[in-house]
């Protein structure tokens, strides 16, 4: 954040006007509008503040603003408001000061918009928490609600202030807000029935009326349409930049967040509305037979909602609005009203309720926002009162106001201009009086308790008989005809009389402001402020808690015939409060000025601006300012702060304040005619030199700083000087210690080599002597053990050599007797016993062996060849002979079950087992196949029952071969059929008979040894069958085929024996050429078939798989 250093920065004009060369009104006014076309709307007059109304939003109300001027000097920065609200805010938090920020200037210059500054500037500022932000926002949420009730459009500000408003803020020790007090000053309530042209009725009707809900207005029976309302006035119903229904959600929520209850604002808004309604009512006069006119409601329609919005009885209300009692001491005397009265009667109810509404607003607020402890509190006031205005027409309402205005230019003449002059003069400063014009004249004019102007109103509307305005002003003119600054054409100052601009019914009176014409009209009535008691009583009746508060009068157990303060009497007894008030606190000034009449943002008028600039005073401001001094002090406190610029007063200055001071000034060569001596303070004439003052201070502070920091430095920095030598020594001692330590160590253990050698030679020494006695012990124990031994060794010979003997004596001995027994019992003994005991051992041998066996015999199974092992060699064979016997036996018995079929089958593989057995391989695996015979079933096939019916013979054996091609070894399927007397080769397709050959034309058959399925049949040369050769064939079942052949052939009565030829080699007959067929043994190739090749002419092989 940059931050300007001086006021004097970057400054446009001069920001403060002090300052200003040369000084005159137009310089004066040029300055302000250089600054105010540059946007510096506020400048300084010392320590007041001048503001210029921008009339548009300027960017430097940010938090930002906020923070650059948080405890800065007031001089420091450029001119600003929030200068000026920091400043009394630390006034009053540091020297406990109570604060009034007095706000003045014409309405529309804005006043108000200054006072919420400066309460959102001390908000942001002040301590922050739950219960403070609270406080803060109650504080600030107060005045949207006290806006909407007491602000109106009027022709010189939207939003104008039509009530004066003073708020105390109050503060604890810390300068947290602990809450406030609002007081109000007289409400413009006759706007609520009649507003000038161009201007509003109060902002909450419009604004209940555009931003409540349907709902709402629906239950208050009120209806949107402003026109339907005889109190809102339609010319400027809508203000351009006002939203007011935005507004209403607003001030509802601020209400909320003030403490109003859900039911308090709704009853608020009921009389609100009652207002409204109220000026609705209308009467028609009506005339009676005693020649009185009387007044009657014309539509009732309005009173009836109304009385029903507050639960008032219409006849009493009705009763109210055409009758008048007037109570006597003893006596009730009751008058009727007529048309104009009604009407009369009608507006003052309308224009109490409301302003009655407005003050318990106010007096609500303070119930919510008031500070919660007893507690000692320091207050900052903010005043903020209707400006002063000068209207086309003006009466009582302006009367006041500016007459409440006057009272605070006294304050700000009483406070800056004579206040100042005379402390100089107290302070015995020469001085030459600057001339200013005093008010107080007119002050007196108006509120003189004996023939001031309010005075008069009062006596003239407690006078009996008949009192008019026309009286009021008769008295006025009567008395106050020579005062200077009252004029009217009526007076006895012949000055006037030809005065057109001053009408007869009107007066004028030279405000400090200037001029303003007042119209006598409704003085004595708005003084009077009547309301008829039928009218309060009627509303006291009425079911409305918050009505029956604000009419307490009406109360019948109450009456009070005593006539209430008139309304001037109680303003200016507010006024003198507020006065007496404002001078105990610290003033600041914040002085506002408008810059055109059009509420126009860039435009400066130069009439306009000159005139507040005077009547302001603020010229007189500037050179009582510039003649005196901008600042004084102290003698104590300006020594204190300034006192380290001079060597003689620095540190300490022993002798009194003031001429140390003096020492002070001399030595720094401040001018002589910068600054004056006063009894008590030091007066500086020029912002100049105190800025010099202070820079010189700041640069002496730095300097201080610096010595501060040499001397803190150097002694920092030989402390630890000292600390590093402390512990380098520490270090050095340690490091000695620890090097002497190893020295030590060193010689230690050079110390316990040494000895450890000696220790070692002298032990050793001594090992080799006890060794030495040890080995003579050892040597001595030795001989004397080999001595024992060799002695007892000796002895045991002894001892044994004659055991021994004694052994050998026994044997002999008893080998002596033994056959001394012998000799004498052989006779006895030799004749038979010896084959007795042969015969009955050998007996119970066999026994034993049979009884054995007999339980250990195996099995039927004839081959099971399991037999017990045999227990004595001498029983060798009979142990076989029984094992033979036993088997023949068990097979006799096996063989005695068969039947004759299975006789034969068995006898068919007997022979089988005689031919092959042992001579061809393939036999091993046809053993377990039994012989079938007829494998295809030939008697039964009808496929095969040509074939069947062919053969004669009955069928041995029918079955698939394969016919070896002679040319090239290739198999063809062939029937083979084997009857008793022949053999039958056939087509197996067509089962037509390729070949017949009687059993007898058979010669031999020729096999292999292997365990191929070829054979060959060769037949007997010369017969009929052998003309095509001898046949070779291959059969899965070749052994059941040659063993059949070889039976048939050796049963048929006809032919030989059938040779069966067994070798791996053999020739056979092919048509005229021998072939030989060769078998050998080949790898296992296609699977595990056989194969046959013709090899040449007279070779064919065959390649049998090896059988693994
Ligand atoms: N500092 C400001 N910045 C912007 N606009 C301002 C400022 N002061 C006043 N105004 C404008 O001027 C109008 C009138 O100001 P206000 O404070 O109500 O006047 P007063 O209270 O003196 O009658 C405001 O509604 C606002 O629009
Ligand atoms: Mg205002």
């Amino acid at each position: 954040m940059e931050v300007k250093t001086s006021l004097l920065d970057n400054m446009i004009g001069v920001g403060d006007m002090v300052l200003l060369e040369p000084l005159s009104e137009d310089s004066f006014i040029e300055n302000l509008r250089n600054r105010f076309d540059h946007n510096e709307i506020y400048t300084y007059i010392g320590s007041v503040v001048i503001s210029m109304n921008p009339y548009r939003s300027l960017p430097i109300y940010t938090p930002d603003k906020v923070e650059e001027y948080r405890n800065r000097n007031f001089y420091e920065l450029s001119p600003h408001i929030y200068a000026l609200a920091d400043e009394a805010y630390r006034s009053l938090r540091d020297q406990d000061k109570d604060q009034c920020i007095l706000i003045t200037g014409e309405s529309g210059a804005g006043k108000t918009e200054a006072s919420k500054l400066v309460m959102s500037y001390v908000a942001a500022v002040c301590g922050k928490g739950q219960e403070v932000n609270k406080v803060k926002e109650q504080l600030l949420q107060s005045n949207p609600v006290l806006e909407a009730f007491g602000n109106a459009k009027t022709v010189r500000n939207d939003n104008s202030s039509r009530f004066g408003k003073y708020m105390d803020i109050e503060f604890d020790f810390k300068g947290d807000p602990l809450g406030g007090v609002i007081s109000n000053y007289l409400l413009e309530k006759s706007r609520v029935v009649k507003q000038p042209r161009g201007e509003r009725n109060f902002h909450v009707f419009y604004q209940l009326l555009s931003g409540a809900s349907d709902d709402t207005l629906k239950k208050l029976k009120l209806d949107r349409d402003f026109s339907k309302y005889n109190y809102l006035s339609l010319d400027s119903a809508v203000v351009n930049g006002l939203d007011d229904a935005a507004n209403f959600r607003t001030v509802r929520n601020a209400m909320q967040i003030v403490g109003f209850m859900e039911d308090e604002v709704q009853s608020v808004l009921e009389l609100v509305a009652a207002v409204l309604k109220l000026g609705n009512i209308e009467f028609k006069p009506e005339s009676r037979c005693n020649g009185i006119d009387e007044s009657r409601i014309k539509d009732k329609n309005d009173l009836k909602e109304m009385c029903e919005l507050l639960g008032t009885e219409q006849s009493v209300l009705e009763r109210a609005f055409s009758y008048r009692t007037v109570e006597a001491k003893l006596e009730k005397v009751s008058t009727t009203l007529n048309v104009a009265q009604a009407y009369y009667a009608r507006d003052a109810l309308a224009k109490n309720l409301y302003s009655r509404l407005f003050s318990w607003l106010v007096t609500r607020i303070n119930e919510s926002i008031k500070a919660q402890t007893k507690a000692r509190h320091k207050v900052m006031g903010v005043l903020d009162i209707y400006g002063f205005e000068i209207f086309e027409e003006n009466s009582f309402e302006q009367f006041i106001i500016n007459y409440c205005n006057e009272k605070l230019q006294q304050i700000f003449i009483e406070l800056t201009l004579r206040e100042e002059q005379e402390e100089y003069i107290r302070e015995g400063i020469e001085w030459t009086n600057i001339e200013y014009f005093n008010n107080a004249i007119i002050c007196d004019l108006i509120e003189n308790h004996q023939n001031g102007i309010l005075a008069m109103l009062d006596e003239e509307c407690l006078r009996p008989g008949t009192v008019t305005d026309e009286t009021f002003l008769d008295k006025l003119n009567t008395i106050c005809a020579e005062h200077q600054h009252f004029e009217s054409r009526l007076s006895k100052n012949s000055k006037f009389i030809t005065d057109h601009s001053l009408p007869h019914n009107c007066f004028r009176i030279q405000h400090y402001a200037g001029k303003v014409l007042y119209r006598a009209e409704g003085f004595v009535d708005k003084n009077n402020d009547l309301l008829y008691r039928d009218l309060s009583q009627a509303m006291y009746k009425a079911n409305h808690s918050l009505m029956k508060q604000l009419f307490p009068e009406g109360n019948p157990a109450k009456v009070n015939l005593k006539r209430p303060p008139t309304a001037g009497f109680q303003f200016r007894a507010s006024v003198g409060t507020l006065m007496r008030n404002l001078q105990t606190k610290n003033p600041n000034y914040i002085r506002c000025i408008k810059p055109n009449d059009k509420k126009a943002s860039h435009i400066f008028t130069d009439s306009l601006v000159c005139h507040q600039v005077r009547y302001l005073g603020l010229m007189e401001n500037v050179r009582v300012r510039r003649a005196g001094y901008a600042f004084r002090q102290a003698y104590e406190s300006c020594l204190e702060r300034y006192k380290m610029l001079c060597k003689r007063t620095w540190p300490h200055w022993r002798g009194p304040a003031r001429e140390g001071v003096e020492v002070l000034m001399a030595d720094l060569k401040v001018p002589a005619d910068e600054f004056s001596y006063g009894r008590s303070k030091i007066f500086i004439r020029n912002p100049r030199t105190l800025f010099f003052l202070e820079e010189r201070r700041r640069q002496c502070l730095q300097d201080l700083a610096t010595l501060i920091q040499k001397i803190y430095r150097g002694w920092k920095c030989r402390s630890n000087f000292l600390l590093l030598k402390k512990s380098q020594i520490v270090v050095a001692a340690w490091y000695r210690r620890y090097a002497q330590h190893n020295r030590y160590q060193k010689i230690k253990s050079a110390t316990t080599v040494v000895q450890s050698y000696t220790r070692g030679w002298q032990a050793r020494k001594l090992l080799r002597e006890l060794k030495y006695q040890k080995r003579c012990v050892e040597a001595v124990t030795t001989i004397s053990a080999f001595w024992h031994g060799t002695q007892a060794r000796r002895e045991l010979r002894r001892l044994k050599e004659e055991a021994r003997r004694q052994h050998a004596v026994a044997v002999i001995w008893a080998y002596w007797q033994g056959l001394k027994v012998r000799r004498e019992y052989r006779k006895f003994f030799r004749a038979n016993a010896g084959k007795k005991i042969y015969d009955f051992t050998i007996q119970r041998i066999m026994q034993k062996y049979f009884l054995g066996l007999k339980n250990t015999m195996p099995s039927m199974s004839p081959v099971d060849k399991s037999w017990p092992a045999k227990p004595y060699r001498f029983l060798d064979g009979v142990h076989t002979e029984l094992r033979r016997t036993f088997h023949l036996w068990r097979c006799k018995k096996y063989r005695s079950q068969f039947t004759e079929e299975k006789k034969a089958v068995y006898e068919e593989k007997l022979e089988a087992s005689e031919i092959f057995k042992d001579k061809k391989a393939l036999y091993a695996s046809s053993v377990s196949q039994p012989f079938m015979g007829d494998y295809l079933e030939i008697s039964k096939n009808p496929k095969y029952q040509k074939l069947n019916s062919a053969v004669d013979e009955k069928v041995l054996l029918a079955d698939v071969v394969n016919k070896i091609n002679r040319a090239n070894g290739k198999g063809t399927a062939r029937i083979f059929l084997l009857t008793k007397k022949s053999v039958v080769l056939a087509d197996q397709k067509t089962g037509q008979v390729k070949a017949s050959v009687p059993l007898p034309d058979l010669t031999s058959v020729s096999v292999s040894t292997q365990s191929d399925g070829f054979f060959a049949l060769k037949l007997k040369e010369g017969s009929a069958s052998a003309v095509k050769g001898d046949f070779l064939l291959s059969s899965e079942h070749l052994i059941e085929i040659i063993t059949k052949l070889h039976r048939t052939g050796a049963t048929a009565e006809d032919s030989e024996q059938l040779n069966i030829d067994i070798s791996d080699e053999f020739l056979v007959q092919f048509k005229h050429d021998k072939v030989c067929v060769k078998f050998i043994q080949g790898a296992p190739k296609n699977g595990n078939s056989v194969s046959c090749k013709r090899k040449n002419n007279r070779l064919l092989e065959v390649s049998v798989p090896t059988t693994a």
